[in-house]
C-alpha cells in the first residue's frame, strides 16, 4: 500500500456507489492490472470477473492502447471540440459506424454512458421538433432499467434506489414493465422462452398517453445493472414493431452490450433488431480513457442538417466530446478487437462459460442462473430481512480468495474481459462454488 493509503487518510474522497464507511474501515485497494488480473495493495493477484465495471473488454494493460494514448498525449493533448476538429475522432466515428448495420451512420461523442443516454434523449426530442412534431415530448423507459445517473437517465431508469431521493426528475416519463419472469424462465440457458408479449405493455402506454405525445422508448437489450435481465425470445422484435406502428423512436442502450459482450460486435447484430439510436461507452476504449457515443440513423442526422449552413444544428456537446486522447484509445481498442479476434473469441468460449455457470445449479441458495455471451448472473435467495447481505458476503469472500465479482441486490453479475481462457473460467466458478458453500 502507498504511504498515503497506509496512513488511512481516506476521508477526502467521497466514493461513488460505495458504502464509504465500510470501505474506509477495510479498504480494497487495487494498484496494478495486466491481462485478466488486478494486483491489490497487498500484492495479491485478483482475477477480473467483471472487466472492471463491464468495460475492460480487451483485458488490462494492452500495449497497443497504452502506446497510442502516450503517443497522442505527446503529439496533441487537447483540441477544442466546438467549431474545430482533429482527424482521429472522425476516423473513430467512421470505424464504429462501419461496424454497425447500415443506416446507423452518425456518431455523437460523449464521455460516459450517462452522458450518452442524456444525449440520445435530447436528440430524440429535438428530432421530433425539427420535423414539426414537437408534441412528442414523452420519454419511455423500463422498470429495472439502468441508464446511468444523469437526470435523463434516472428518469427513464427503473431502479428505485437511484430515483427516490432525487425529487421529481424529468416530467412526462413513463415505464413499460421489466422482463424478469423467474417463475417461467428460471435457469434458462441463454435467451429465455417466455415473455415476448411483455413488449405489448408499450401499447398500454400508447393507449394511455397517445402516440402523438411519445418521443422515444429506451431499453437495454440486455440489462446489466439490475442483475442481468435478458430479453425473452421475440421481445425486441415486437418492441421494434410497435415503435414503427406509432412513429416512436427506439433507443438501445448498448453501454454494456456494445463491443463484443455477446460475442457479436453489438446487441443489435446479435438480436437482428435495429434501433434508431444506440448509446455506447465502456468497451469503446476498453475502459482506458473515458469516452461514450450516440450513434443515430441517417434519417435522424439528416433531419438536423437543414437550414442555413452557418447555423449550429444541435445545441449540445461537451468540452471533451471526442477528446483526442480518448479517440486514440478508441482506435487502438478497435485494432485490438479486430486483430486479436476478440468478439469471435468471446463467441467461441461462451458455451464453456454457460456450462460452468449452470454447473452451480443446486449449490446453496442459488435460485436462478442466467447467461448470454460472456455475461453471467447467479441469483441468490435473500436472507429474510437482510436483502443484499448474502451476495455482499460472497463478494467479500471471493475477493479474499482472489476473484473479483460484482453484486447488485442478491445477484452476482459476471462480465469478464473477452480475453478470458478456460482456466480462468474454472478459477472464477470454482471459487464462487467454494464461497457459496462457506457463507450463510
Ligand atoms: C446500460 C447502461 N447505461 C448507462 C450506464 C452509465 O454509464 P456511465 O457509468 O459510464 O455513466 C451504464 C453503466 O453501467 C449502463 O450499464
Amino acid at each position: 500500500m502507498s504511504d498515503f493509503a497506509a496512513t488511512n487518510n481516506l476521508d477526502a474522497f467521497w466514493m461513488p456507489y460505495t458504502a464509504n464507511r465500510q470501505f474506509k474501515a477495510n479498504p480494497r485497494m487495487l494498484v496494478g492490472a495486466k491481462g485478466m488480473y488486478y494486483t491489490n495493495a497487498e500484492g495479491q493477484q485478483i482475477i477480473d470477473g467483471t472487466a472492471g465495471l463491464w468495460c475492460c473488454n480487451a483485458g488490462h494493460g494492452q500495449p497497443r492502447i497504452t502506446e497510442a494514448v502516450s503517443k497522442q498525449i505527446a503529439e496533441m493533448d487537447y483540441a477544442p471540440a466546438f467549431q474545430m476538429g482533429h482527424p482521429k475522432v472522425f476516423e473513430l466515428a467512421a470505424r464504429v459506424t462501419a461496424m454497425l448495420p447500415s443506416g446507423l451512420d452518425h456518431m455523437f461523442c460523449t464521455n460516459s454512458g450517462s452522458e450518452s443516454v442524456d444525449t440520445a434523449l435530447k436528440i430524440a426530442l429535438a428530432y421530433h421538433r425539427a420535423r414539426g412534431d414537437g408534441a412528442r415530448t414523452r420519454l419511455i423507459g423500463r422498470e429495472r432499467g439502468y441508464h446511468g445517473t444523469g437526470f435523463g437517465g434516472i428518469s427513464v431508469g427503473g431502479i428505485v434506489a437511484n430515483r427516490r431521493t432525487f425529487g421529481t426528475m424529468l416530467a412526462g416519463v413513463d415505464h413499460i414493465s421489466h422482463t424478469h419472469l423467474p417463475e417461467k424462465n428460471a435457469f434458462s440457458r441463454g435467451v429465455p422462452e417466455h415473455g415476448a408479449e411483455l413488449a405489448d405493455d408499450l401499447e398500454r402506454l400508447v393507449a394511455l398517453h397517445d402516440a402523438s405525445t411519445i418521443a422515444a422508448v429506451i431499453v437495454e437489450p440486455v440489462a446489466g445493472s439490475t442483475g442481468v435481465i435478458l430479453p425473452p425470445k421475440g421481445y425486441l422484435e415486437r418492441l421494434r414493431k410497435i415503435c414503427d406502428t406509432h412513429g416512436i423512436l427506439l433507443i438501445f442502450d448498448e453501454v454494456i452490450t456494445g463491443f463484443g459482450r455477446l460475442g457479436s460486435a453489438f446487441a443489435t447484430d446479435f438480436f437482428g433488431v435495429k434501433p434508431d439510436m444506440l448509446t455506447l461507452a465502456k468497451g469503446l476504449t476498453s475502459g482506458t480513457i473515458p469516452m461514450g457515443g450516440v450513434v443515430c440513423s441517417k434519417d435522424i442526422y439528416d433531419t438536423f442538417m437543414t437550414g442555413p449552413d452557418n447555423m449550429i444544428e444541435l445545441f449540445h456537446g461537451y468540452t471533451y466530446s471526442g477528446h483526442p486522447v480518448a479517440a486514440a484509445a478508441g482506435l487502438a481498442t478497435l485494432d485490438c478487437y479486430k486483430e486479436d479476434g476478440l468478439f469471435e473469441r468471446a463467441q467461441a468460449i461462451a458455451p464453456y462459460w454457460e456450462d460452468a455457470l449452470h454447473s452451480l445449479k443446486g449449490e446453496p441458495n442459488v435460485i436462478d442462473l442466467r447467461n448470454l455471451g460472456l455475461i453471467g448472473a447467479i441469483e441468490l435467495e435473500s436472507i429474510p430481512g437482510k436483502p443484499t447481505a448474502r451476495a455482499f458476503e460472497a463478494f467479500l469472500k471471493c475477493y479474499e480468495k482472489g476473484v473479483l465479482i460484482r453484486t447488485t441486490g442478491d445477484i452476482i453479475a459476471l462480465s469478464p474481459p473477452l480475453i478470458i481462457e478456460k482456466s480462468h473460467i474454472d478459477q472464477i466458478f470454482e471459487t464462487i462454488r467454494t464461497v457459496l458453500n462457506e457463507i450463510d
